[in-house]
This record gives C-alpha cells, sequence and structure tokens, in this order.
C-alpha cells in the first residue's frame, strides 16, 4: 500500500478527531449574538440610528425570522438601558406590570429609585430571591391592575430624563388584548405622555398588527415607525454556513450550504437548524453520502409526532391548501371557491402555518417534507 495512504488516512483521522471536539458551530431556537448572530447590519445600524430620536419602533416579521436577535443587537450596541418583556408569557395585567418592574430593578437598584416607589398608590411587596439574587416582586391579589400598570410605566418615565432615555422593548405585543380588552387605549393613554422612554414593539402576527398600528379606529394607530423584517440574505448566509461548515466537510462546504439554503429559502431558523444537523452527521457518521438528505429526514422524524397531530386538527379545505402548498401547484383549481380559500388561507398564517413573502408558502420546510411524503 502506498504510504500517501497513509497519510491520507492519518490526516483523515486526525481531522474528525478534531471535528468532534468542536462545537456545533450553528445555533437555533434562541436569540443568536456574537459569532452567531450574521448580516442584518443595514437593520441593526437603522434601529440603533432610530432610537436616537424620541419616536417609536414596530418590528414585525413571521415566527423566527430574527426580531428578538436584531434588536438585542441593535441595544447592545447603542450601549442604553432597556427593559424588555414578552407579552405572550404574561397571564394578566397585574402580571405584566411585576414583570416590567422586576425586569426595571435589573437597570436600576432598588436603593436608588426606593424614594421613587413611595409615591406608588399601592405598594408591592419587593423581596431579593436568595439564589438568583434577582428581585422578586408580587402585588396584592384583587388590587386594581390598571393602577399598578400605570404606576410602574410612571416610575420608569420619572427614573429618566429626555437625555437619557431608556428602550422598552415589548414582543408579541399584538398579545395586548388577551391580557385585557382595554389594555391598549390605558397603554397608549399612558405611553402618549411619555417622553424618556422609546418603545419598540414587536409582533408575528402581520394581520393582527397591521391592525392595532394602521387602523384608524385603533388606540395605536400611526404610534410608530413600521419596520418588516426579511429573510436573511442568501449571500451574507451562504458565507456564514460555508464558513463553519470548512471545520467538518472541507471539500463539500460551498456545496452544502449552497444545498441548505435552496431546502430552507434562507429561513434563518430553519437554515440553522439544518446546518446544525449536517454538522452533526458529518461529526458522527462521516461515512454518510447523502448528508442533507440524512438530516433532513433526521429532523423530519423527530418531529413526526407533533406534524401529525397538527395534521389531524386541520379541516378539509386547510388541509388541501397545505397539501397544494407542499406540492406547490395551484390553488386556484376550481374545487374550493376564491373567498373560502383566501380566508383559509388568512387564517393559516395567523396561526403561523402559512408565510407570505413574494407568494404563499408553508412556513416549516420540514412540515411541508412530512406532508409531501405522507400525503403521497
Ligand atoms: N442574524 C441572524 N444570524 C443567524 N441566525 C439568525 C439570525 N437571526 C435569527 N437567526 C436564527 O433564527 C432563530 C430565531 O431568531 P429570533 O428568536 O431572534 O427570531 P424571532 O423573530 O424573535 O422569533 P419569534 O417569532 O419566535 O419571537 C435564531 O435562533 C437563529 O437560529
Ligand atoms: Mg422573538
Amino acid at each position: 500500500m502506498p504510504n500517501s495512504y497513509y497519510l491520507c488516512n492519518d490526516y483523515e483521522k486526525s481531522r474528525n478527531e478534531k471535528s468532534r471536539n468542536m462545537e456545533n458551530p450553528f445555533k437555533f431556537g434562541t436569540i443568536v449574538e456574537a459569532e452567531y448572530f450574521t448580516d442584518r447590519q443595514d437593520e441593526v445600524r437603522y434601529i440603533c440610528q432610530f432610537i436616537q430620536s424620541p419616536n417609536h419602533l414596530i418590528l414585525i416579521s413571521p415566527r423566527r425570522f430574527g426580531k428578538s436577535s436584531v434588536v438585542t443587537k441593535a441595544i447592545s450596541q447603542s450601549g442604553r438601558k432597556s427593559i424588555i418583556v414578552n407579552l405572550q408569557q404574561m397571564t394578566s395585567v397585574a402580571d405584566f406590570s411585576a414583570k416590567l418592574l422586576r425586569e426595571f430593578f435589573k437597570v436600576h437598584p432598588l436603593e436608588r429609585v426606593r424614594h421613587l416607589i413611595k409615591h406608588f398608590r399601592i405598594i408591592p411587596t419587593i423581596s431579593t430571591n436568595a439564589i438568583t439574587g434577582s428581585m422578586d416582586v408580587s402585588f396584592q391579589p384583587g388590587v386594581d391592575a390598571f393602577i399598578l400598570l400605570e404606576d410602574v410605566m410612571e416610575l420608569i418615565e420619572k427614573a429618566h430624563s429626555e437625555e437619557n432615555r431608556i428602550i422598552v422593548v415589548l414582543d408579541e405585543f399584538q398579545d395586548i388584548l388577551d391580557l385585557d380588552v382595554h389594555l391598549d387605549k390605558k397603554l397608549r393613554a399612558i405611553m402618549q405622555v411619555q417622553k424618556h422612554i422609546n418603545y419598540i414593539l414587536l409582533g408575528s402576527q402581520e394581520s393582527m398588527m397591521t391592525d392595532i398600528f394602521e387602523k384608524k379606529k385603533s388606540p395605536f394607530y400611526h404610534f410608530g415607525q413600521l419596520m418588516r423584517l426579511d429573510k436573511l440574505p442568501r449571500h451574507d448566509f451562504y458565507q456564514y454556513l460555508t464558513q463553519r461548515l470548512e471545520g467538518c466537510f472541507a471539500e463539500r462546504s460551498s456545496d452544502l450550504a449552497n444545498e441548505i439554503l435552496d431546502y430552507t429559502s434562507c429561513h434563518p431558523y430553519y437554515t440553522q437548524q439544518l446546518a446544525s444537523n449536517v454538522w452533526q452527521i458529518g461529526i458522527l457518521q462521516p461515512e454518510e453520502n447523502n448528508v442533507i438528505d440524512a438530516a433532513i429526514e433526521n429532523i423530519v422524524m423527530t418531529h413526526g409526532l407533533d406534524y401529525e397531530r397538527l395534521w389531524m386538527n386541520f379541516n378539509r379545505t386547510n388541509k388541501w391548501i397545505l397539501k397544494q402548498l407542499a406540492l406547490e401547484d395551484q390553488l386556484q383549481t376550481g374545487e374550493h371557491r376564491t373567498s373560502t380559500i383566501y380566508s383559509a388561507l388568512k387564517r393559516l398564517q395567523k396561526d403561523g402555518y402559512v408565510i407570505y413573502t413574494d407568494h404563499y408558502e408553508l412556513e416549516d420546510p420540514f412540515f411541508k417534507e412530512w406532508i409531501l411524503k405522507s400525503c403521497q
């Protein structure tokens, strides 16, 4: 056997050994920062610049396009104080007020603002969590939650100035009406007199967000600047993937990056998810030739039960629409009335199963794969 064989084999072995010890360079499911964050330079620059004005920003995109990540990056680059609350995780107006106050204490130690809390009409119970060291806040049950909210919002306003505005991010803002049907009016009344806060309001339900900010009757009509986030630009995402895949697939990284992006159409979350799986297979099954197909199969199989449960709960029209979209077939076939298709599409979009960029498509490429396999 020629010497070069041994050399090559040793090289392979040591490369595989090195890769095995390397951390998976892809991340999905949480906010991405630092080396996991790519591109969005224009958006970050725009947000940083925008929050230097006394205006408010409304950022809309379908789920998992990277809203939280881009806002986190812009805030950290701006070096400004911020409070972030996800309204989807709140159970009531009182809960929302308590959360705002807890977040406020993360940027203003209690000792420095105690004098401002004395003005609260309902005094909160504040204690230090012995384990985390953070502040726990609770209010007596049954009190008027809108008074709590007013007092907390006034505290945030009073602790800042026009020269030193704080940024308050309210994520999944379209859920305000789930907390209380009057919360939009109340919140708007409070916010419109504040001068020391930049609000950034995020939402992933396009139609609800545009209703809130674009309908004349809504209290939040034209409250701030609307901004929409697209998928990541292909060129930047390609470079990001190629560089990271090189550690595991030296010669094929560029082809694999292209195949991943073709499959996910540059959706930020699904691209990172697929790339992460491809990497994993490259490390654990280096003999696998068709690494993309293996990774897709792996993801579809992992989510198979969820997809099946989802599918069972769709009515017949929705199933038909999802199938047509999966097959990339026409929706206007005469099988269903146009108005029926349109309203079903709107509902599917609102629930996050379908997205519209320049055409309607299934949000999750792996669910699409599952539909194609299951409905053959
Ligand atoms: N700039 C980016 N660079 C690389 N990956 C990104 C970027 N932005 C988002 N992602 C990917 O998308 C995922 C979702 O990002 P993020 O949580 O910021 O989106 P979101 O729009 O806030 O989602 P949600 O609708 O669930 O709140 C991240 O975990 C990451 O995998
Ligand atoms: Mg988010």
